[in-house]
């Protein structure tokens, strides 16, 4: 493979810049009409030629048509186009358009990842811009920020700036894909014919959230499948406020843009500022859904989760909120421990309840010191027990709120967001603190360190349990306060960032009432995401497929629980724990109530699931049924050495007998011979991608494991 960035100068004043990856190429250039235009995004093309811009052969359009939305790879507001518009400013002086020209491109870094730098510079202004790609060229990948930088001696003020826009080629027709759901439903996949128009996917509530995820996917027609066809795909590395825009216009012209949203957003760019904006990852694949996903994964773990544990096992967790709530003491706690550790738990985690006044969710929240009344000695007791135990310890917090029933409220009520003269909302008996003040920060940052200084915590479960409101920050610096929705995220990052520097050895996991914080910008600084407060393994189906549209099963975590609450259906052992261990496995059940016959056949689980984690963690998956369509789904991961798969079924209901199919698998090798657990002669990759595994099952939630060694 060459460097994959080519820069072909045209004519003295026209350049082409040409990114290839292993299979695709994307193409811009700084064009006679003077602006930086998408030239081409697809399938890898033969010659360099073969991505030179093309006088249009269409007639020439009317004076209104003329205004028609431009392929501009960053387009800024102001003058005779209409794009949303990447860029929005006001400079000092009342003008509030920006006008861009080309200044000079630079490449860095190798084969792994490529970076080019186009440098823009306003013509009037002392505003300068630089688009940043970066070429992932293994995983067909380009991933885009932009920084604006204020070269003046007095400030502009920025309205709207998102990170990249992705123009994609013309076809009869898209489809778009997004993610949506809600608290204990989340990744609801939706699929829709992309109409004219723009699409907005968005979230203007503080945090990532539920309803919809900074994910998109467009597919080239209705027949592409998880198997085969063109479809592009992005996804947006930000936590907070953010706004994905799809328009389709009256030309068959689509294109994404996408950032952080410009809802009541307003940010000053002083003298001498630079801005930077969160990347936008942006993908095309001719593999279908199941390939894009599986690019993105393998994209995360090799560049995005944190690199000092990227390639360690993630540890089988035992945690006890399903069963004690609030109510937490040293004694039920080292029940639970001594149980768990005899399955095999590697990971016990100790959730809410245990500092402050926290009795229920009324009160102590922002209080981080240990409740003396349920654990008198503190913590050292509980963790050298869960030590001694042969476990690590791990610890929930949820360090951005407080309960107005708090010592730290009363202490700080200026601390949370409000506005005066304005009742303040409670959202689970919580209010947000003000992240965005260094100040908070601080308190933060405090805390945290000395809960992992003075104690031997190898884990910390970051929760997040409310959407932010009445957002006023009164001591806000003059003309600031609206950054809050950019300064808590970062806020959150830098205190993540510092306490891992500072604490190398800890595991994070991002939660927000389940999967309300998970993406690709804080990802980056967590192992892990606890994909649901929903544990009925039957819906886990459908959050796991998408979940992993976009997230990779090394992030994702679930527990194995005892009767569902949420839809009141039990479970056999079988089915939850195949279901918890296509990603990372946890238990939270109450295991004091569970018969020894589970207990040993739990133990079993865990033995086999070790053996196996390393392709249910970082294996690739492919989705081969979805529980969309039939009562049969079924997932397949195979090991990164190709010496393993691993294939799990699950059948939700039998009607009129078996439900039997041929399994056809994927991604094996065509040649090689694989064992199937069971089998007494071994078949060739061929066979089991076209012949498919016989599978007959019936009843109702039962499923099977099926592990496949290669000969
Ligand atoms: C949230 C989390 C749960 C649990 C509770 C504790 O709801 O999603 O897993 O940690 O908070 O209060």
């Amino acid at each position: 493979m060459n460097f994959p960035i080519q820069i072909v100068e045209t004519t003295p004043t026209e350049t082409l810049w040409i990114l290839e990856t292993y299979n695709t190429a994307y193409a811009f250039s700084w064009n006679q009409q003077q602006r930086l235009e998408n030239v081409y995004w697809g399938t890898k093309l033969r010659y360099p030629t073969d991505y030179l811009p093309q006088t249009l052969m269409y007639d020439p359009l009317g004076n209104w048509n003329f205004a028609r939305n431009t392929y501009e790879e960053f387009p800024v507001w102001g003058d005779y186009k209409f794009n949303e518009p990447c860029l929005k400013v006001r400079f000092r002086d009342g003008v509030r358009a920006a006008l861009l020209d080309y200044v000079s491109a630079e490449t860095t870094g190798d084969e792994t990842v490529a970076t080019l730098t186009i440098h823009l510079q306003d013509r009037h202004y002392p505003l300068n811009v630089r688009l940043i790609y970066e070429v992932f060229a293994k995983h067909d990948l380009i991933v885009r920020r932009a920084e604006v930088e204020n070269r003046g001696s007095e400030p502009i003020e920025i309205e709207q700036i998102l990170s990249a826009a992705w123009h994609l080629p013309q076809r009869d027709s898209y489809q778009l894909t997004s993610l949506s759901g809600k608290w204990g439903g989340e990744f609801q996949i939706q699929r829709v014919d992309l109409p004219r128009g723009k699409q907005l996917l968005e979230r203007r509530r503080g945090s990532t959230g539920f309803d919809s995820n900074p994910y998109f996917a467009l597919a080239a027609d209705s027949t592409v499948s998880e198997t085969s066809g063109e479809v592009w795909f992005g996804a947006l590395a930000f936590s907070g406020n953010y706004k994905i825009v799809i328009e389709r216009d009256a030309f068959e012209h689509v294109y994404v843009t996408g950032g952080i949203h410009d809802f009541d957003f307003r940010w000053q760019l002083e003298a001498g500022e630079t801005f930077q904006t969160p990347a936008f990852i942006g993908g095309f694949t001719n593999g279908g859904y199941g390939e894009a996903s599986r690019l993105l994964h393998q994209y995360e773990n090799e560049h995005v989760v944190p690199r000092a544990t990227a390639t360690q096992p993630r540890p089988v967790v035992y945690n006890s909120w399903y069963v004690t709530e609030f109510d937490v003491s040293f004694e039920n706690q080292e029940k639970a421990a001594e149980l768990a550790a005899k399955m095999g738990v590697e990971l016990f985690v100790m959730d809410d309840g245990w500092f402050g006044q926290r009795n229920n969710d009324r009160a102590g929240l922002g209080d981080w010191t240990v409740n003396r009344d349920k654990f008198p000695n503190g913590l050292a007791p509980l963790i050298n027990r869960v030590n001694e135990l042969g476990m690590e310890f791990g610890i929930w917090v949820e360090p951005e709120m407080v309960n107005p029933d708090s010592d730290l409220y009363r202490a700080h009520p200026d601390w949370v967001y409000h506005f005066a003269n304005r009742p303040l909302s409670l959202g689970r008996n919580q209010l947000v603190l003000n992240v965005s003040n260094p100040d908070v920060q601080q308190f933060i940052l405090n805390f945290m360190d000395d809960l992992l200084g003075n104690n031997k915590i190898k884990f910390i479960k970051w929760d997040m349990n409310r959407h932010f409101s009445e957002p006023g920050w009164a001591d806000a610096p003059q003309g600031r306060e609206r950054e809050l929705w950019v300064r808590h995220t970062r806020g959150v990052y830098d205190i993540l960032r510092q306490l891992r520097e500072k604490h190398p050895h800890v595991l994070f996991e991002s939660c927000s009432g389940g999967g309300g914080r998970i993406d690709l910008g804080i990802m980056a600084y967590v192992e892990q995401f606890w994909m649901s407060d929903n544990t009925d393994p039957y819906d886990d189906l459908f959050i796991q497929e998408g979940f992993t549209l976009a997230h990779t099963p090394l992030t994702r975590m679930m527990w194995v629980t005892d009767t569902n609450w949420l839809n009141g259906r039990s479970y056999s052992l079988d089915f939850r724990f195949h279901l918890a261990m296509m990603g990372v496995l946890g238990i939270g059940a109450d295991l004091t109530k569970w018969s020894q016959a589970d207990l040993d056949q739990a133990a079993a689980f865990i033995t086999l699931y070790k053996e196996i984690r390393q392709t249910m963690q970082f294996g690739a998956l492919y989705r081969l049924r979805s529980p969309r369509e039939t009562p049969l789904s079924a997932f397949q991961f195979i090991h990164p050495s190709q010496q393993e798969a691993v294939v799990a079924v699950f059948l939700s209901q039998s009607q009129f007998g078996y439900f039997s199919t041929n399994l056809r698998l994927e991604g094996l090798e065509p040649d090689a011979l694989y064992r199937v657990e069971g089998w007494d002669v071994p078949w060739s990759g061929q066979a089991l991608m076209q012949r498919g595994l016989p599978i007959a099952l019936k009843g109702a939630f039962v499923s099977r494991l099926i592990r496949l060694a290669r000969e």
